[in-house]
């Protein structure tokens, strides 16, 4: 049985790899943010403009256990999603948790172009944006770092870069 759940920051390319990912294993993907937009029918900005980020960490946790349930699934996490509550561990406990290190100018390249989609960078200056970066990368890598895997999410541009990522990761988890 195969339960997944990538884990990274914004701009990680966790939804990129994860549907690839299914794809080649036959498997369902979920991307926790689209299935929250789904259950509650509002996007996670307005969830963080109606509850506040607090409100949204109750809910995203929730849905991860929701989610947690299913077998033969592949989980694209939020960036946030591991570094609340006991999300790392209870991913540990019920799958094998990935983690997508990705250069901070990489996230930074990736991020400048998608913005507006995510609540807590909107309206971010390219310094803000960079400062941004730093500063959460500092707090959130140590939980990042208690998943059982780490690959590199830098090769995601392009389908080719794609499909290698896809091999490096089958073969770290003996798949
Ligand atoms: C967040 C990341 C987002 C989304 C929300 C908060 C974060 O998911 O859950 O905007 O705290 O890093 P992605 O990593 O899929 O963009």
């Amino acid at each position: 049985m195969i339960r997944i759940f990538l884990i990274g920051y914004m701009g990680a390319g966790k939804t990129t790899l994860g549907r690839a990912l299914a794809r080649e294993m036959q498997v369902s993907f979920i991307d926790l943010d689209w299935y929250i937009e789904e259950r509650f029918h509002k996007t996670v900005r307005q969830l963080f403009e109606e509850r506040g980020e607090d409100g949204f960490r109750e809910i995203e946790k929730k849905m991860l256990h929701e989610v947690a349930e299913f077998e033969n699934v592949i989980v694209a996490t939020g960036g946030g999603t591991p570094c609340f509550f006991d999300n790392m561990e209870y991913m540990n406990t019920c799958g094998d948790a990935v983690f997508l290190d990705v250069d901070k100018e990489v996230l930074f390249r990736r991020l400048r172009i998608a913005k507006q989609q995510r609540p807590l960078l909107v309206g971010k200056t390219d310094d803000e944006l960079r400062e941004l970066i730093d500063t959460a990368l500092a707090k959130r890598l140590p939980y990042y770092r208690k998943a059982r895997y780490e690959i590199s999410g830098n090769e995601l541009e392009d389908r080719g870069q794609i499909k290698r990522t896809v091999e490096s990761f089958k073969k770290l988890l003996g798949i």
